[in-house]
């Protein structure tokens, strides 16, 4: 990708941030822009997000640390993240092994610390579908940041002063009854990972302002999505964050009016949602948002025996994931990833199948949409341009269209143009559930295309593709700067007009 089309000389911050609900791709897009970057700065959420990268056509998933610090540059935690010492230790031992210098990281000491008391409630809140849970990730988000707006959270920096910590825990834990918790135990467990990520904790608000005024180029990376956000989302069925434009640049101690490019991440024609909460455009509705809701009962290996016929032993795919044994789940994923390769024709006819929960069951095969970690399924549906037309007007972003690829082979495509609500009325994307649930989608249909990935000039996209992107362009307001082809960095078209 021409990066100097994009970037003028005064360009000194950048922002990526996930327009949808999150997995649209922004790892790619975040590692194309790292070269340019001096810092890449992430400011919300925790280890709930999985960032999935192909580097040398190898498939790197990071939770916490961000993609500098793969190329050893400054990699920013801020302070409006939620950070779990065990994953982080973890993670940095990862990258550690593949070259990482670990000095390139800075913790913010302002940061909250996800504690196993927090791991434990989120998992016990964590109802069915049934009962209206949102189905968190169980990583002890949210409780964490509950605790700290109700200011009985753990802050990193006070990881390092026996006394506060002593005297912290214990006055968070008269707010956790239901766990019997012995404080030293809970005090023991968690000062031995703070010990090893010590050397790297910094006033990160401050760095964050030296670095601006010494002219260093920042990439901040946006996690979760636009309507996953506490402030803007489809409450309460969000994340406990604010990954919008402005709450990724507060995170960082910056504001957003110091973003000179902002990005906002669409992917298109199709979306996706993890989770509970209303989706408008969902192949086959309520019996998807269901058949997701069951998790890893319904996960890639479960779809690709049923749905494509693969000859494969569930019970012993189960057997290796209670045993957590990766090595075998390796394989395992490996021998599928094999499989869905020379089946497309099988998954083609899933994805033009006339039933819209086949359809989508087809989409999801075809464009890999399973947890990066967990292997669940993603619930799909058409991308709304309602929806997008409201992201544009929070994070007010140059678009990147992500994973068009992937629908290869689609008899016919469709996207979401409005709502009627249940008077039969013109509606606009609301961000009350319950409404949300009750609209009907207007959509325009658009001619299918084969393969695109080979394609590295916007012109030469199929005509219906480009039909569908200006039509996209004009009813949110937003200018498509750019179509993402293919897992790979060098696979991104740039879009002059
Ligand atoms: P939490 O962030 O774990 O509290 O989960 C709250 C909601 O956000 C759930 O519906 C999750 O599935 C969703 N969510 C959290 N992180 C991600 C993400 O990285 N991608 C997509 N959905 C997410």
């Amino acid at each position: 990708m021409n990066l100097e089309s994009l970037l003028t000389k005064d360009t000194q911050v950048v922002a990526v941030v996930d327009n949808q609900f999150g997995d649209t791709g922004k790892g790619k897009v975040v590692d194309v822009f790292t070269e340019w970057a001096d810092v890449v700065g992430r400011g919300t959420g925790g280890n709930n997000a999985g960032h999935t990268l192909v580097i040398d056509d190898k498939e790197i998933v990071l939770h916490l640390l961000n993609v500098a610090a793969l190329y050893n540059k400054t990699c920013l935690l801020g302070n409006g993240m939620v950070i779990n010492p065990y994953s982080l230790v973890n993670e940095l031992e990862e990258v550690k092994k593949m070259g990482f210098d670990p000095n390139n990281l800075m913790i913010s000491e302002d940061a909250h610390v996800i504690m196993p008391y927090h791991i434990a409630r989120d998992q016990k809140n964590n109802q069915s579908l049934e009962n209206g849970g949102i189905g968190s990730t169980g990583r002890g988000i949210g409780p964490c940041y509950a605790d700290k707006i109700a200011r009985k959270g753990i802050m990193i920096r006070d990881l390092f002063d026996k006394d506060i910590i002593v005297k912290k825990i214990k006055k968070a834990l008269e707010h956790y009854p239901e766990q019997k918790l012995n404080i030293d135990e809970t005090i023991d467990k968690i000062i031995v990972p703070a010990e090893k990520i010590r050397s790297y904790v910094r006033d990160t608000i401050s760095e964050m302002h030296r670095f601006k005024r010494e002219g260093k180029k920042i990439l901040l990376e946006g996690a979760q999505g636009l309507l996953l956000s506490v402030e803007f989302g489809t409450y309460p069925y969000v994340t406990s964050s604010d990954p919008s434009l402005s709450g990724t640049a507060i995170g960082v101690g910056l504001s957003a009016r110091d973003i000179d490019l902002p990005i906002g991440i669409i992917k298109y024609p199709f979306m996706t949602r993890v989770g509970g909460g209303p989706f408008p455009t969902e192949f086959g509705g309520y019996e998807s948002e269901k058949h997701c809701a069951a998790g890893l009962e319904h996960d890639i290996f479960y779809e690709v025996k049923n749905y494509l016929g693969m000859d494969l032993d569930l019970g012993k795919v189960r057997k290796s994931q209670q045993e957590n044994d990766f090595r075998e789940l390796i394989k395992f994923e490996a021998e599928v990833r094999d499989y869905i390769k020379s089946h497309r024709n099988k998954i083609v006819n899933l994805m033009n199948d006339h039933n819209p929960f086949i359809q989508g069951v087809g989409i999801r095969l075809a464009a890999y949409e399973y947890g990066a970690t967990t292997k669940r399924p993603r619930r799909n549906g058409w991308t709304d341009a309602e929806s997008a037309r409201y992201a544009q007007m929070i994070n007010g972003t140059k678009i990147v269209l992500t994973k068009p690829d992937c629908l290869a082979g689609i008899d016919e495509f469709q996207i979401c143009f409005g709502y009627k609500d249940k008077n039969d009325q013109n509606a606009g994307f609301d961000r009350d559930s319950n409404s949300l649930r009750e609209i009907r989608p207007l959509y325009r249909r658009y001619k299918g295309y084969s393969d695109i990935s080979k394609i590295d000039n916007y012109n030469d996209l199929p005509v219906s593709l480009k039909e569908s992107i200006e039509d996209f362009e004009k009813y949110t307001d937003g200018k498509v700067i750019a179509v993402s082809n293919g897992p790979r960095k060098e696979e991104i078209i740039l879009k002059n007009s």
